[in-house]
């Protein structure tokens, strides 16, 4: 790879290390990103500020560096992006309709249900008359969230049609198509995985629990435990789903990030993202069985092969990610008037990383949304629980004051 130029398409906070990791990797990196401020713009070796959902934009920039390859890591809205930019360019890619697919949750759960995967029941709405129709479809309760957005932005739990007529106007002004989709809320424990789709075919790298919060929150991962809790013929069956999802999808080469739903109905389909996930996935990877997403990540940017060495997990090490956030989490919620050292977390039993994203003036507020998530703690054990209490004591080791 050496030698060769790559564009990060997105270079906020969650873009600064892999770029860093590219460069290491003898890279040279153009980024591009809407904030001049945008960390990962100043870590690339050419920062240009564009908004990526300009494509004509982004592609001029491609062209005028000569890129070799388009990636983004975390963005979810950039991923279509990044496919029309590599089509354009004739750079490997996922292609456009594959990206759609696996960005759009009306598009991407009627191909699942061709496919006969198992999701739960749905209906797309644009106002409120066809909303309303969905609501008749899918029964109560239910999920309202747009079509194509992410991070839990406009999603809401619905138990009726007030609910409904309450919500509707800002899952639509989250949508930049300007279509929701209504989906049967479903009980059980969340899975995530990471899937690496190489040569068209779908290899699982890791299943962990995603916990969540109760009440506004129900959708924001705040724990993530590896490996996941289930055994025998559900754990075969969440991978089985995982993997034929992904394929359902289209992707050939790629990394899939399905999200399920472990319930009484079977292994159900929340959605599956052609990406690295952001909220410390690649991490979880990286330490659970020893692949770096990064580095699998701009090889198939750059159309090489990803040998096994590079794709097959290494080992599996146990592991829980605590994430920071208030109540019932470990932060307080309040406007920050100091925060402690790191010191103390990092030197807990068992932690490998710790990371806070709080600045003191900022408020904490209870947790609705990803972006609530203001740090977090990855610990290691012998055990996927004990790796949990270790994550969760050392979270509370750091000391936030609050007004
Ligand atoms: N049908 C559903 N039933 C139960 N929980 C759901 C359902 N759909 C979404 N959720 C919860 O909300 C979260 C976010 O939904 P998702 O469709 O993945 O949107 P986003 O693009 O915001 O990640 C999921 O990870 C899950 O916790
Ligand atoms: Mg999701």
């Amino acid at each position: 790879m050496r030698g060769k130029t790559v564009l990060f398409v997105g270079a906020g906070r969650h873009q600064r290390r892999p770029i860093a990791r590219a460069q290491e990797l003898g890279l040279r990196v153009v980024a591009v990103d809407r904030s001049a401020d945008a960390l990962g713009l100043k870590a690339a070796d050419v920062g240009e500020v564009v908004d990526f959902r300009d494509v004509e934009g982004v592609i001029e920039v491609a062209r005028r560096h000569r890129v070799d390859g388009v990636l983004t890591v975390s963005a979810d809205r950039a991923v279509p992006v990044v496919a029309a930019v590599a089509q354009e360019l004739g750079l490997p890619g996922i292609g456009t309709e594959v990206a759609h697919a696996m960005t759009n949750k009306i598009a991407m759960r009627r191909r699942l249900a061709d496919a006969g995967v198992q999701q739960p029941r749905f209906a797309a709405a644009r106002d409120l008359r066809t909303a309303r129709a969905a609501a008749e479809t899918v029964g109560f309760p239910a999920v309202l969230k747009p079509a194509d957005s992410g991070g839990q932005r406009g999603l809401f739990r619905l138990e009726s049609v007030d609910d409904l007529e309450a919500n509707l106007h800002v899952a639509l002004s989250e949508s930049a198509a300007g279509e929701v989709v209504l989906e049967r809320f479903h009980d059980g424990l969340e899975l995530n995985g990471i899937v690496l789709a190489r040569n068209g075919e779908a290899l699982p790298l890791t299943l962990s629990d995603r916990l969540r919060p109760p009440g506004v929150g129900f959708g924001v991962g705040w724990i993530h435990v590896y490996p996941a809790t289930i055994y025998g013929d559900t754990l075969a069956e969440a991978e089985r789903v995982a993997t034929h999802a992904t394929r359902a999808l289209g992707l050939r080469d790629g990394i899939a990030f399905p999200q399920l739903l472990v319930t009484d109905e079977g292994v159900l389909v929340i959605e599956v993202a052609a990406r690295i996930p952001g909220g410390q996935m690649a991490d979880l990877v990286r330490h659970a069985v020893g692949v770096e997403l990064v580095e699998v990540a701009l090889r198939q940017a750059l159309g090489e092969e990803v040998p096994d060495e590079l794709a097959l997990p290494q080992f599996q090490q146990p592991l829980a990610i605590r994430f920071l956030t208030a109540s019932p989490g470990p932060l307080p919620t309040g406007r920050v008037v100091r925060i402690g050292p790191l010191e103390p977390v990092l030197a807990a039993p068992g932690v490998v990383q710790a990371e806070t994203y709080l600045e003191a003036g900022e408020t904490i507020r209870p947790v609705r949304l990803d972006a609530d998530r203001r740090g977090y703690v990855i610990a290691v054990a012998d055990t996927n629980l004990e790796a949990l209490e270790r994550a969760e004591a050392a979270a509370r080791l750091l000391e936030i004051i609050v007004a």
